[in-house]
């Protein structure tokens, strides 16, 4: 199946869970819970198990087609009623006949807040927040690296994971809420995490599980040098030069570079194919496109975290955020040209975008690997998949 089929086919499910969630709600099924409306039902579709297993996936999507179809024939029989046996016949073999998935396959156990989505926005000072969470509710047996050595690890009664991986994008968000909030238990019913709901308010939970994911992303960067999962621009208010304040998700659709000012790090001149935008220390007389509008601070750590290097050796970094708001590049301090191979976080898919004219154009003229840089990121856009869904 193509990706961009599977994508289709996960987008839809998707909606419809969600579309559920909501008809529920509307008649009083689905009462709110921790800010959005509960999942009252005991099972979930198993995205993941439709990204990891390609023939499952065929088996779904040829099913829905099926159904469709024999819902059609059933329609069409309500005004042709002269065709209305064969067509019922018709629509009652595509559904036999139908390669109907396993239901194990297709469903996996919920709970109430599965479809609840983080409602922090990825913000650079909750991330900060997360941190200091972290530091005291649950390094006792993460650890300080979030490798699960801390302290404690050993005395449970399972090791903790391993955080750093890719396990965290693997779950969905109101999943991962809820495991923090409520505990873990092993199958013979034994906790093995301890739930932290009455320590913690909702809002920290969020935060501290975005603290998480910051502090993988770099880690992941240190340890392979690429970011094989997708991570967002941290938020954060930004004030540009040529107009009111505003919040970095404000810039989505256009491409911006983010780059850390400091002691020696020459200033980057305005390049009408991004939005500049400079942390760092204040700048004084720098005329810079945009910069933080405070919290100069948290978008330094934040910076610090994705990147997996410590905040004192920020200045000279940069990093290319594409139109959807992905980090993309990263360039080291003292570098002077960028080239293709500093995308470090890359799709599979290849879209055969057609060739921006204007772009193909000052690539000749100007010769700087940026451009095609910036070709590479918009040919090959990336999405996230959380759990198998889309986030
Ligand atoms: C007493 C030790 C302990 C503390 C404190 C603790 N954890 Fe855990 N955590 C564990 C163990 C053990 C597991 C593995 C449990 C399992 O798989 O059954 C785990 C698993 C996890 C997971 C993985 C869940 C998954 O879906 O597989 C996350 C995320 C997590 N912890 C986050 C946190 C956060 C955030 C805190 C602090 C608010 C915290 N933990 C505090 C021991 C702890």
């Amino acid at each position: 199946m193509s990706s961009e089929l599977l994508n289709g086919l996960l987008e839809g499910l998707y909606a419809a869970q969600q579309g559920l969630r909501a008809l529920l709600h509307l008649v009083g099924s689905a009462p709110d819970l921790h800010g959005q409306p509960a999942w009252p039902l005991g099972y979930r579709i198993a995205a993941e198990m439709l990204v990891v297993d390609a023939g499952h996936a065929r088996r779904v999507l040829l099913s829905l087609l099926c159904a469709g179809v024999a819902v059609l024939a059933m329609g069409l029989s309500l005004p042709w009623r002269r065709a209305r046996i064969p067509l019922w016949a018709a629509a009652i073999a595509v559904l036999v006949l139908a390669p109907w998935p396993q239901a194990h396959l297709l469903l996996t156990p919920a709970v109430p807040t599965s479809l609840h989505q983080s409602p922090t926005g990825f913000e650079a000072t909750g991330i900060v927040r997360g941190q200091a969470v972290y530091r005291q509710h649950c390094v006792r047996c993460h650890g300080t690296d979030g490798r699960g050595e801390g302290a404690e690890a050993a005395q449970l009664a399972q090791w903790p994971p391993n955080l750093n991986g890719a396990l965290l994008w693997k779950r969905l968000d109101g999943e991962l809420f809820w495991r923090v909030r409520e505990g873990m238990h092993n199958r013979v019913g034994v906790q093995t995490m301890p739930g932290v709901g009455n320590a913690l308010r909702d809002q920290e939970i969020w935060e501290v599980l975005d603290y998480l994911q910051a502090h993988a992303a770099g880690q992941m960067l240190r340890e392979s040098g690429t970011w094989d999962r997708p991570v967002r621009l941290p938020g954060m208010a930004v004030h540009c030069r040529s107009g009111r304040p505003q919040q970095s998700r404000d810039l989505l659709g256009q491409r911006v570079r983010v780059a850390v000012a400091g002691p020696g790090v020459p200033p980057l001149a305005d390049d009408p194919r991004l939005v500049t935008l400079v942390a760092g220390p204040p700048a004084s007389d720098a005329d810079v496109e945009c910069w933080p509008d405070g919290g100069a601070e948290a978008v330094n750590q934040t910076l610090a975290l994705v990147l997996g290097v410590p905040v004192a050796e920020l200045p000279g970094y940069q990093l290319i955020v594409d139109r959807a708001g992905w980090l993309r590049a990263r360039g080291q301090p003292g570098k002077t040209a960028w080239s293709e191979d500093d995308l470090v976080c890359r799709s599979g898919t290849v879209l055969t975008a057609p060739a921006d004219a204007s772009v193909e154009k000052r690539s000749a003229a100007q010769g700087d690997g940026l451009e095609a840089l910036i070709r590479r990121m918009d040919a090959e856009p990336v999405r996230l998949l959380r759990g198998g869904f889309p986030h």
